[in-house]
C-alpha cells in the first residue's frame, strides 16, 4: 500500500536541514528536526527561527503564521522520538559511514512502513539503501539551497525501491509546493551533475590568474543571465560540498574537466568553505575590505568604428555618449588614412550579414562574402601601427586582418553579447602584444559606454562562451546517455538552479550549429572538449531540442 505521509523528521540541522524542515513546517507537517546534540538541535531552531523572522520583517509571512509553523516543530537531540514519523530525511554530512549508522539506527526506532529519504547530493544512493534493513522504503530527495526558495526537488529512484515509495514522495514534494523530478541514481542526479563541472570550469579557470573572480562572474550572472556568478554559486553552495560533488562525478566520468581544480581543494583544508565559515572565494566577514579593483587605465579619448549593422552603430553610439571622439567609418569607399595613429579602432565585420566590403553575399566586389579578406579592412590595417589597439567585434574582421597588421600590433578580439537582466557583457581577449595599460583602457572605455567588461585570454570563446557551451554540450551529452529529457533537464536548471530560461533554450536560441562551431574550437586548445553526437547531429538536422 502506497505509504501516507503526514509527520516527517529532518535529521541534521545545517543550512540545507533547517531551510528544508521550514519548507515542511510551512506546508502544515508536523516536524521533528534533529540534530546530534542539545546544543546542535538548539542552533537549528536558531537558522530556523531567523528565516522565518526575516520573512515576517519583509512583510511576507504573518506574525501568527510564524508562531504557527514554529509550533508544528519539535527540535530533539533524540533519535528515538521519531517512532511515529511516517517519513525521516537526513541531511548529514556527505559520509556514507555516518548515514548507515543514522539508518541503521532508524530501523529499531521507526515504524516498518516509515519512508526513509536521504538529501545526499553526492553519494551513491543506491549503496546508501543497500546498508539499510529495508533498502525499498529508502529514497532520494534532493533540496536545492536556499531550500524555501528553489522549487526543485529530484526524487531519486533506485533498483532497489518499491515504486509506491517514489509515488509517495513525488507527491509529497508537489504538496510542498515544489517540482519534484523523479531519476536514477547517477552521480550529481541531474542539477549538480550539469552545475558543478560549469562551477569547477570556472574555479580552474580563475586559479590560472588570467581572469578576475568579478570577470569570472559577471561572465555568468550577466554574460549567461544566471542568478549568480560561478563563485559566489560556490560560496553559496559551500566549496566542501562542490569538491564532493566533483569527486563524484570524476569517479563516474573520468573527465579531466570533472575533477576537483587544486585551488578549490585548498580552499577546502584551509577551512574557507565559504559564506557558511565567512570565507570562501569571497570574503563575508564585517571587516572584508572592497572588492578587488581592476587596474585602472582611464579611458581612450578617441577611438575608430569603422564597419557596418547594428553592433557598429551600438558601439559608436555608447562609445560617443561616454565622451569618446568617435570617427565612424561606415562607407567602404571613405578615406581611412586619417586612422592612423588613432588610439583605439573597433572593426566590426559580419554585423551586416555578409561581406564587410559589399555588405552583400560577395557577388559585387567577388570577395566570397564572410570568409574572405575585405579589401576595406585591408586597406584600414595598411594605415596602422603600434600606437593604435585593434578590437575586432567579430569573426570576419578578425579574418581580414590575419597577416595583414605588423605583429607588434594588438589585436584584441571583441565579444558584445545579448542583454541580460543584469546589463551587457563586452568581453575581449588578451593578446601577448597588448600592454597592462591598453587592457586597463580597453576595459575603463568598455565600462564607461555602459558595458560590463570581462577580460581573459584571446583564445577561442573567450570566458562567457567558454563557459556556457560546455555546460550546454553537458546537457545534450545527458540527454544522449538516455538519462533525462530536454523538458526534464530544463525543469531542473530554472527550478533547481534559478535559472531564468533552460539550457535546452538557451541551445535552440543560440542554435546547435553555432554552439557545435564554438566547441570544436574550444577543443582546439582542449582535446577532451568533444561536442556531443546528439549535438552534432541536431546542428546537421537544423533541428531544435525543444517542441516548439
Ligand atoms: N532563505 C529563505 N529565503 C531566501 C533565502 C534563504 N536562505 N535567500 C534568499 N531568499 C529569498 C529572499 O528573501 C528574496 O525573497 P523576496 O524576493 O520574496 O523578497 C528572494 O529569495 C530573492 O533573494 P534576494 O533578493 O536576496 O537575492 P537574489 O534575487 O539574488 O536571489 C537566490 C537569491 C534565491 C539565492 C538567487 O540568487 C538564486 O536562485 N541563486 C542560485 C542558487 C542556486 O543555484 N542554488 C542551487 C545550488 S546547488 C544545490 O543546492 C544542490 C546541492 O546539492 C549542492
Amino acid at each position: 500500500m502506497a505509504p501516507h505521509i503526514s509527520k516527517v523528521a529532518v535529521i541534521g540541522l545545517g543550512t540545507m536541514g533547517a531551510g528544508i524542515v521550514e519548507v515542511f513546517a510551512k506546508a502544515g507537517h508536523e516536524v521533528y528536526a534533529v540534530d546530534g546534540t542539545p546544543e546542535l538541535a538548539e542552533r537549528g531552531k536558531g537558522f530556523v527561527t531567523t528565516s522565518l523572522d526575516r520573512a515576517v520583517s519583509k512583510g511576507k509571512l504573518a506574525e501568527d503564521e510564524r508562531n504557527a509553523t514554529l509550533d508544528r516543530i519539535t527540535f530533539t537531540a533524540e533519535l528515538a522520538d521519531l517512532a511515529d514519523a511516517d517519513l525521516v530525511l537526513e541531511a548529514v554530512p556527505e559520509r556514507m559511514e555516518i548515514k548507515h549508522a543514522i539508518f541503521t539506527a532508524l530501523d529499531d526506532i521507526v515504524r516498518a512502513d516509515a519512508v526513509l529519504a536521504s538529501n545526499t547530493s553526492s553519494l551513491s544512493l543506491t549503496e546508501i539503501a543497500a546498508g539499510t534493513a529495508h533498502p525499498a522504503r529508502v529514497v532520494g530527495m534532493h533540496f536545492f539551497n536556499p531550500a524555501p526558495v528553489l522549487a526543485l526537488v529530484e526524487v531519486i529512484r533506485t533498483v532497489l525501491v518499491d515504486p509506491e515509495v517514489v509515488d509517495a514522495v513525488r507527491e509529497l514534494a508537489l504538496n510542498l509546493g515544489k517540482k519534484p523530478v523523479v531519476v536514477g541514481d547517477r552521480a550529481g542526479f541531474v542539477a549538480n551533475a550539469l552545475l558543478i563541472p560549469y562551477l569547477a570550469r570556472a574555479i580552474a579557470l580563475y586559479q590560472t590568474g588570467a581572469v578576475s573572480r568579478t570577470d569570472l562572474d559577471n561572465a555568468g550572472r550577466v554574460g549567461i543571465g544566471l542568478p549568480m556568478g560561478p563563485l559566489t554559486l560556490c560560496d553559496l553552495v559551500g566549496l566542501d560540498v562542490v569538491k564532493e560533488v566533483c569527486e563524484v562525478m570524476y569517479d563516474a566520468t573520468k573527465r579531466p574537466s570533472d575533477a576537483s581544480p587544486s585551488l578549490l581543494k585548498q580552499l577546502v583544508l584551509a577551512g574557507r568553505l565559504g559564506r557558511k565559515t565567512g570565507q570562501g572565494f569571497y570574503d563575508y566577514s564585517a571587516d572584508a575590505g572592497a572588492d578587488e579593483g581592476e587596474s585602472t587605465g582611464g579611458m581612450t579619448t578617441a577611438a575608430a568604428v569603422v564597419g557596418k549593422g547594428e553592433i557598429a552603430e551600438l558601439l559608436a553610439t555608447s562609445l560617443a555618449q561616454a565622451g569618446v571622439g568617435v570617427t565612424r567609418i561606415a562607407d567602404p569607399d571613405a578615406d581611412v588614412a586619417g586612422l592612423a595613429g588613432s588610439p583605439l579602432v573597433v572593426l566590426v565585420g559580419d554585423a551586416a550579414e555578409g561581406c564587410a566590403s559589399c555588405g552583400g553575399d560577395g557577388a559585387e566586389c567577388g570577395c566570397g562574402a564572410t570568409e574572405s579578406p575585405h579589401d576595406w579592412f585591408t586597406g584600414v590595417a595598411g594605415v596602422l601601427d603600434e600606437r593604435s589597439v585593434v578590437l575586432t567585434a567579430d569573426e570576419a574582421s578578425e579574418f581580414a586582418l590575419t597577416g595583414v597588421l605588423p605583429a607588434d600590433v594588438a589585436v584584441l578580439p571583441l565579444r558584445l553579447h545579448r542583454p541580460t537582466k543584469g546589463g551587457q557583457v563586452a568581453e575581449f581577449g588578451i593578446p601577448l602584444q597588448a600592454t597592462a595599460e591598453q587592457v586597463a583602457t580597453v576595459r575603463d572605455t568598455l565600462e564607461a559606454a555602459g558595458f560590463v567588461p570581462i577580460a581573459g585570454p584571446a583564445r577561442p570563446g573567450l570566458v562567457v562562451d567558454a563557459l556556457l557551451f560546455q555546460h550546454l554540450n553537458d546537457a545534450v551529452a545527458m540527454v544522449d546517455a538516455g538519462y533525462a529529457t530536454p523538458e526534464d533537464i530544463d525543469t531542473a536548471m530554472t527550478a533547481g538552479c534559478g535559472y531564468p530560461v533552460g539550457l535546452f533554450a538557451i541551445l535552440d536560441e543560440l542554435g546547435a550549429d553555432v554552439v557545435a562551431d564554438g566547441l570544436v574550437e574550444q577543443a582546439s586548445l582542449d582535446p577532451s572538449i568533444v561536442p556531443s553526437p546528439l549535438l552534432l547531429e541536431h546542428a546537421a538536422a537544423d533541428k531544435p531540442f525543444l517542441a516548439r
